[in-house]
Order: C-alpha cells, then structure tokens, then sequence
C-alpha cells in the first residue's frame, strides 16, 4: 500500500495520521451577513455558534490542539463599534462556554498581545488559562489581538533584552529557541490551516509555524461552518503528502 492510500484509509477513520493540530482562519462573518441583508455584527455572532460546533467536531475527530484566529492586530483598523463588538463576544464567549469547556477536558490558551486590552479581558483570559491549566484532552488555543508580525517582534525583543543583559549569547539563539519564545511555546506547529470565506491568503496568520503546514481554503462562510466541513478539510490533508524539504515516506515494498 502506498503511503498516499494508507493515509487515506486513515481520513476515512476520521483521525488522519499525522494531524495533531489544526488552525483556523474563521473568516467571512461579515459577508455572510450582508448576504442575508443583517448588519456585518449579526454574522460575528452566528460565528460563535460555530466555533462552539468546531470545538465539538474537533473532540469527536480527537485533534490534540484546536487554534481559531478571532481577532487580529490589524483588526483594530476596523470601525470602533465593530473592534467593541467583537470584543464583547469574546467576553461572553468565556463567560458563557468557560465551564463546559473545563467539564469537557479542555485546555484554553490565548495567544497574540495582551498588553492594551481592557482589564475586563484581560483578567477573564487569565481565569480561562487558570481554571483550565491541568485539561489534556483538546487545547483550544483562541489568537486575540494576534498578529504573527506582532508576535515575532515581541519575541525579537525579548530576546535581544537577556543579550543585553548578559544572560543569553547571539550564537545560542536557534529554531528551536525562536519557537520556544513566541506566544505558541510548548505547542506544535499546526498540521493544517483552514481559512474559510474564499480568501486565498494568510492574514499574518501564525507565520513561523506555518513552515510545513498543509493549507487548505474553504469558500463557505464561517458561520456556515460544520463537523461536515472540518472533516472534509481532515480527509483533504490525509490525501496530501509532505515531504519537508526531502523524498516522500515510503512504507516498506
Ligand atoms: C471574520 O469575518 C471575523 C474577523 C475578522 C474578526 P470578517 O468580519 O472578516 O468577514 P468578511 O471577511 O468581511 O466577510
Ligand atoms: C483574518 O481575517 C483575521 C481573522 C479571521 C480574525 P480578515 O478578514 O481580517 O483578513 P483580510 O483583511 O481579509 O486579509
Ligand atoms: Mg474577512
């Protein structure tokens, strides 16, 4: 059997070989609610309905990490009531879902800026992070006021203050020490990126880890989104072979 096949076989077991971490770009809120002649915030809203579906179709493919791009730091050039908005359901996203999450054995983890959020926030992402330290079963990791510039240059940074400071030598600074100081720390780079709403780019999405991620666009509308189209993104990536830069893995003649 060749790799290519015995991946596919394991798609149609619904838990593909290799894929431990998917990432999403939850995009076209705003279309989708124009379609319906609703105002851009009625679609954020739907949205949430299905990152609630998402995280339970990832239980039920039992994927390891769950990353969901919500709000990015360029979104902040968006209209104010908007930038509000968004802000306010991921206020109610943690108040609401917090719990069932935790009963459910899930880990919540925020990645992007924190610095300039409001207090409130601030403070409900850390209670998420807190109640939900020690859940192994799925790590949601939610990129608020994330921006994968944004990232490495706070890294960068950080970094260049222990040069600074005596405790760290240029010559040591590697991948691996790249990847361990970024907002992802401990987390594996994602298999598989889904961007929904039909826009062929990455947004300033994840950028250093999406190295050797499988990439996968959708044109359905985010609040559209379901087990349906999780899976079927699932069964695209078992099709796909990765070669890193060398010869595809062959199983044995
Ligand atoms: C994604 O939907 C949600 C965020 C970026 C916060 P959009 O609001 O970008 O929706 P479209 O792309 O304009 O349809
Ligand atoms: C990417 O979507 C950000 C999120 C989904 C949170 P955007 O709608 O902001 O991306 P662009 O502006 O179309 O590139
Ligand atoms: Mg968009």
């Amino acid at each position: 059997m060749t790799s290519h096949a015995s991946h596919l076989t394991a798609a149609a077991g619904s838990d593909a070989e290799g894929l431990r971490h998917v990432a999403i770009i939850m995009d076209g809120n705003g279309r989708w609610a124009e379609r319906r002649g609703l105002p851009r915030s009625m679609g954020h809203r739907a949205g949430v309905e299905a990152v609630r579906r998402t995280v339970t179709a990832s239980l039920d493919a039992g994927l390891g990490y769950l990353t969901l791009f919500s709000f990015s730091s360029e979104n902040w050039s968006r209209p104010p009531a908007e930038v509000e908005f968004l802000f306010g359901l991921l206020r109610m996203f943690i108040r609401r879902d917090l719990a069932n999450l935790h009963r459910d054995g899930v880990q919540v983890l925020v990645i992007g800026k924190r610095d300039g959020l409001p207090s409130d926030i601030a403070a409900l992402i850390r209670e998420a992070e807190t109640l939900t330290a020690e859940n192994r079963r799925l790590r949601l990791i939610v990129a608020f006021n994330y921006g994968a510039r944004d990232e490495m240059v706070r890294t960068v940074r950080r970094l260049a203050d222990k040069v600074r400071m005596g405790s760290l030598d240029p010559s040591a600074i590697d991948e691996p020490m790249l990847s361990a100081n970024l907002d992802t720390a401990g987390t594996p780079d994602p298999d598989l990126i889904v961007r929904t709403g039909g826009e062929l780019r990455l947004s300033n999405f994840l950028l250093w880890q999406a190295a050797y991620a499988e990439l996968v666009f959708l044109p359905v509308f985010w609040p559209d989104f379901d087990d349906t189209h999780l899976n079927a993104a699932i069964e695209e990536f078992a099709s796909r072979v990765r070669r890193y830069g060398g010869h595809a893995a062959r199983s044995p003649a």
